[in-house]
């Protein structure tokens, strides 16, 4: 492991590269990433690298999104086969007949959507912004929100705002039961329940916080309590645990993996530097439709900002 670590380090220098992962990436990956974070932190690094290459450790359209933002700069995707499966091929064609359908609507669109969905959307938001990117629209205003169902009702309850919200979600936050957290919760009794807004509402009320996986990383670390449930995908527990080695930590499911988030390996992030390959490019015609509503979302000043490692 140590060999390929090195690997990795001299290939990195060679191609003035930048290593960014999320934080639900397997630890290894986490550990040699220049900047681990969640995904509106990871985007406001790949707008503002300086670095030639993006080596993008998570899932495709987070690498989609360092591209629109980053055109000049190759990206690549080492596992090449990572998607997220709150959406298929159909949202695209679904987005578009809702336009046609709702023609005065804006479309706010979940960073967790493919290129041709940014395309058409007015804004993009992530799990960190989307009641402050909701809150910025003139309330006349018809609002598309897509895929997340869970994330839109968040965002209206924080808003106190009706949206039209596409039946979308992440399956495994998605699956997370009332009856899970309430098991947490009685072995845990004095445990603080930190979630993610991609939870069923009924789940969100019974958390102490809901908020991205930055939003949850910086509460525990700010909060004086020393023990908390995490109901957010497991790969944060190596990041919460580096921070705050004193506290306590457990997650609410063994069922919270994202099977696509961890297939990044070392290997494959050595070859992709060694061969330049996958490469995730944004054809041009729907990344500069698509700029315009990620560039509207970064302006917007959200819970919490990029929390980079
Ligand atoms: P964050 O917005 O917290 O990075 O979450 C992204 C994601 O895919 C959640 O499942
Ligand atoms: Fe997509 Fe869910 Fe995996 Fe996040 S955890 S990448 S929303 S499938």
């Amino acid at each position: 492991m140590e060999d390929i670590i090195e690997e990795i380090m001299r290939l990195k220098k060679e191609r003035k590269a930048i290593i960014l992962a999320h934080v639900y990436q397997p630890e290894e990956i986490q550990e040699i990433a220049d900047f681990s974070g969640d995904s509106f932190g990871l985007s406001q690094k790949a707008a503002a690298t300086d670095a030639e290459v993006i080596v993008f450790c998570g899932v495709r359209f987070m690498a989609e999104t360092a591209n629109i933002l980053s055109p000049d700069k190759v990206t690549l995707l080492p596992a090449v086969d990572a998607g997220c499966q709150m959406f298929t091929d159909a949202i695209t064609g679904e987005v578009r007949k809702a336009r046609a359908e709702h023609p005065d609507a804006l479309i706010v669109s979940y960073v967790n959507t493919p290129a041709s969905v940014k395309a058409m959307s007015d804004i993009c938001c992530t799990s960190s912004n989307a009641a402050a990117v909701v809150a910025s629209l003139p309330r006349d205003k018809e609002v598309i929100f897509v895929p997340d169902a869970n994330l839109g009702a968040w965002a209206e309850e924080q808003c106190g705002r009706k949206l039209l919200k596409w039946q979308g979600g992440c399956p495994i936050h998605g699956n997370l039961t009332v009856e899970e957290i309430q098991a947490a919760k009685a072995r845990y009794p004095q445990a603080l329940v930190l979630m993610h807004p991609e939870c069923r509402a009924e789940l969100c009320a019974l958390a102490d916080y809901v908020g991205s996986t930055s939003g949850i990383i910086k509460f525990a670390e700010t909060n004086p309590a020393d023990e908390f449930i995490i109901a957010t995908e497991e790969g944060v527990m190596y990041e919460l645990t580096e921070r705050c080695p004193q506290k306590k930590f457990h997650l609410a499911s063994r069922r919270l993996l994202c099977v696509n988030m961890k297939k990044t390996t070392l290997e494959k992030v050595r070859d992709a530097l060694l061969t330049m390959e996958p490469q995730v490019v944004v054809p041009e015609d729907i990344r500069l439709k698509s700029v315009a509503a990620l560039e509207r979302m970064l302006a917007i000043k959200g819970e919490t900002s990029c929390n980079v490692i």
